[in-house]
């Protein structure tokens, strides 16, 4: 037996008798050769790290779950919703609502104007609006304003203002505006002719509230020759190409002519959201800085 274990044996049975409980712990503590002290202070150590991990960890996961919780909600009503009015926004043609409600749902208790182009039912009589009543119901501060080429004065009641015209007509357009001048949302559902897309949005976007979105749906006709498409992926002139095209203004900055002026979407686009025949544009104030890596 060595010395040390002698000796630790020799106080445990002569000296700990004598001692209180308190009184034996601290002289453990003193006792160089003791292990148990560093085990001991390795498993607080431990427990202290793991109640922090576990806090951290409740921390980083509330406002997540609070988030999926209110987006996964709004999803549900607003389907329910699309459902109930019968819009294909979520029907066996599109699965759009669930998109919708993670991106404008935040505004769903605020005062704000949505305007849609393309009310719906085309030319039928007293066909359309269902897309705008899902939107009133489901906004109930908002005011919903749709815009059709054909007249749908019919829809019109509490929050909801139809106009008649063409969406690349820019006088028409500027009578909207010069009514509600503060469109937060512009949702393009109209004719989905690739040309009256690219125009619409040209008009419109810069017009939109600073901080608005702008949606195109019904982008599979960027494919399609019969609306004004191409097969060719490398389009230049296409609703998808727009988007593409956007989603490299986001990095203008980065540009390797570092004297370059940006565009107005360059200055004004921060996010650019593709989903199966969708596009969800933000705009905002895009002035992060230049990256200070060599850019050649
Ligand atoms: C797909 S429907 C809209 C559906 C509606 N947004 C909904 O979700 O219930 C398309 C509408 O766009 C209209 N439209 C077609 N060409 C247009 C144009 N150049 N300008 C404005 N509206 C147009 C049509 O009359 C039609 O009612």
């Amino acid at each position: 037996m060595a010395f040390s274990d002698k000796l630790r044996s020799g106080v445990v049975q002569h000296v700990k008798p004598l001692l209180s409980d308190e009184g034996w712990a601290k002289l453990r503590g003193l006792d160089p050769t003791s292990r148990t002290r560093d085990v001991d202070r390795m498993r607080v150590q431990r427990d202290e790290a793991r109640a922090r991990a576990v806090k951290a960890e409740a921390i980083n996961q509330a406002p997540d779950h609070t988030t999926r919780r209110t987006e996964a909600s709004d999803a549900a009503d607003l389907r329910s919703l699309a459902g109930k009015y019968r819009t294909d926004k979520w029907s066996h043609q599109h699965r759009y609502t669930p998109h919708y409600a993670r991106h404008i749902g935040y505004l769903r208790n605020e005062p704000f104007t949505l305007l849609e182009v393309g009310i719906g039912g085309y030319a039928r009589e007293l066909d359309g609006g269902a897309s705008l009543r899902m939107w009133k119901e489901f906004f109930p501060r908002a005011t919903i304003v749709g815009l059709d080429i054909e007249d749908k004065k019919f829809v019109d009641e509490d929050r909801i203002i139809s106009y008649q015209g063409s969406q690349v007509d820019p006088s028409i357009l500027d009578r909207i505006l010069a009514d509600h001048p503060d469109i937060r949302v512009i949702i393009d559902d109209g004719s989905h002719v690739n040309e009256h897309v690219v125009e619409t949005f040209r008009l419109l976007f810069p017009r939109l509230h600073p901080q608005g979105h702008y949606v195109i749906e019904d982008t599979q006709t960027a494919y399609w020759p019969r609306y004004g498409g191409s097969p060719d992926l490398l389009a230049t002139h296409t609703s998808m190409a727009l988007g593409k095209r956007l989603a490299d203004d986001i990095n203008f900055q980065e540009y390797t002519d570092a004297d370059h002026e940006p565009t107005y979407d360059q200055a004004n686009v921060v996010g650019v959201h593709f989903y199966h025949n969708l596009i969800f544009v933000d705009k905002g104030s895009n002035d992060e800085p230049r990256t200070s890596f060599p850019h050649n």
